[in-house]
């Protein structure tokens, strides 16, 4: 039976209630909402609204609804509408016309408004530690590859040769800057919107205040229309998985690449790498594939919740209900995504000597040539159409950097010496870089001990 039927002459529609109901969504806030509930009933009991006993009696049967819940010897159907709706109907069952004294100076509107606070709060905490161990996993492979070189890329094209641990250090940094995104977000999420009541208040004596502080939050959304009305916390949290998203998408990205037969870099654990049903020689990348495209559907969920909310009228409008499928499946794809992507991580084996060879003379090495010139006195754009010169004559003579004669050299710059044949052996040219945060041992060694020291302390 629904919690508002005595004004009307006829039950809601058999079609109506099933296509309004909401409760396989918010089941998921069964402990939020019962945490609400008692925070609620013990402030009612306080202000004097409700008796001592009454209050003792909600409390106890609400822990009993809690713990058959979780046993699963309570179960949800379609018919109850709503978590609110089931866990309300489950307390006058237990006590009676007790139970019905709970609902006292609240609404749903407030109710589902505190419940998804109070998840957002503990997902947020939850995704920022699965994001940390992701970086974790990131600061152990550099540590694996403080002496490994690859290329680097601009435009998927050889740029310069870099240490491996450099490139996978970016990724703890995009990775810090989206938990900084999550602890902001908190800020205006820990904020309790209870006692809104429907949106304008009550006038039975409550105390917001005193469930704002026994919830643990830091204050009131204070203006109880817009208590009820907002969505922007969850926007901002899901904006913040699109992110995170997105910077997995381009890693995922970087592991198919690099586990292509092409690159040969990364290979796979077994554990987490898939078959053909047609194709026997088959390893692939499927994990990595899964997250690039699950990003997607987190950007969706950005889109789609962004869509519900624009140009609703104020206050609370059922359109509203459609926010938690957009918040849980972004909060599930992005937890999944990132532990899966840990996994995965933790589990590849990149072989530090596949570039070795290949680098030794390459073209990629063409930036130092200029770079040697500048150091000798020469201005930076003319040294750079030198050292084009010195690649052109390369590719002319299908040979490597090395292989060209110092006449060659000098009859492109007179400045060219010897010492010009040092700059083709890649980790001279790692070595030669000096400034901070470039690819120089040095300096990807102080970003390994700094962000030792930060993932590692508790
Ligand atoms: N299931 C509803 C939701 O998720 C709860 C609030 C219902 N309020 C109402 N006035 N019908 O939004």
């Amino acid at each position: 039976m629904p919690l508002w039927n005595s004004r009307f002459r006829k039950p809601l529609a058999e079609s109506a209630l099933k296509f309004s109901s909401s409760i396989d969504v918010d089941r998921r806030f069964y402990n939020e909402d019962i945490d609400g509930s008692k925070a609620h009933v013990q402030m009612l009991v306080k202000q004097k609204v409700i008796s001592a006993a009454d209050g003792k009696a909600i409390l106890s049967a609400l822990e009993a609804i809690r713990r058959d819940i979780a046993s699963g010897k309570l179960t949800m159907h379609w018919r109850d509408e709503d978590v609110h709706t089931f866990i309300e109907e489950q307390l006058v069952k237990r006590v009676g016309e007790r139970g019905k004294r709970l609902h006292t100076g609240r609404s749903r509107n407030d109710q589902i408004a505190l419940d998804e606070r109070l998840f957002l709060r503990r997902e947020i905490e939850a995704i920022t530690a699965l994001t940390r161990k992701l970086q974790i996993a990131f600061l152990r492979q550099a540590e694996r590859h403080k002496k490994t070189i690859v290329p680097g890329y601009t435009h998927l094209q050889r740029a310069q040769p870099i240490l491996f641990a450099h490139h996978l250090l970016a990724y703890v940094s995009m990775l810090q800057r989206d938990r900084e995104r999550f602890a902001d977000c908190l800020k205006r999420v820990n904020r309790s919107p209870l006692g809104a009541a429907a949106f304008a208040g009550t006038s039975l004596p409550i105390s917001r205040t005193q469930v704002a502080k026994a919830l643990k939050f830091d204050g009131l959304v204070e203006n109880s229309i817009d208590a009820v009305s907002d969505r922007d916390g969850l926007i901002e949290f899901i904006a913040a998985c699109a992110i995170t998203m997105m910077h997995l998408s381009r890693f995922a990205e970087e592991m198919i690449l690099w586990s292509s037969h092409e690159f040969h870099f990364a290979h796979i654990d077994d554990a987490y790498a898939t078959g053909s049903s047609l194709m026997p020689q088959k390893k692939n990348p499927d994990i990595p594939e899964l997250v690039r495209g699950k990003s997607g559907r987190v950007f969706g969920s950005l889109v789609g919740l962004l869509t519900v909310m624009k140009g609703l009228p104020l206050a609370y409008n059922r359109d509203m209900q459609e926010d938690k499928v957009h918040l849980l499946d972004a909060v599930d794809t992005t937890s999944s995504s990132l532990a899966l992507m840990t996994e995965l991580l933790a589990h590849t084996i990149f072989d530090s000597g596949r570039f070795h060879d290949e680098l030794e003379g390459d073209l990629s090495l063409a930036t130092d040539i200029a770079e040697y010139l500048v150091a000798k006195g020469m201005p930076f754009r003319k040294a750079h159409q030198a050292a084009g010169k010195v690649v052109s004559a390369c590719i002319d003579k299908e040979c490597l950097l090395h292989e060209l004669s110092m006449k060659e050299f000098k009859a492109i710059s007179p400045l060219f010496e010897e010492d010009v044949f040092e700059l083709f052996r890649p980790l001279n040219s790692i070595k030669r870089k000096i400034s901070e945060g470039s690819t120089a041992p040095r300096e990807v060694e102080k970003q390994i001990r700094s962000w030792g020291k930060l993932l590692r302390a508790r």
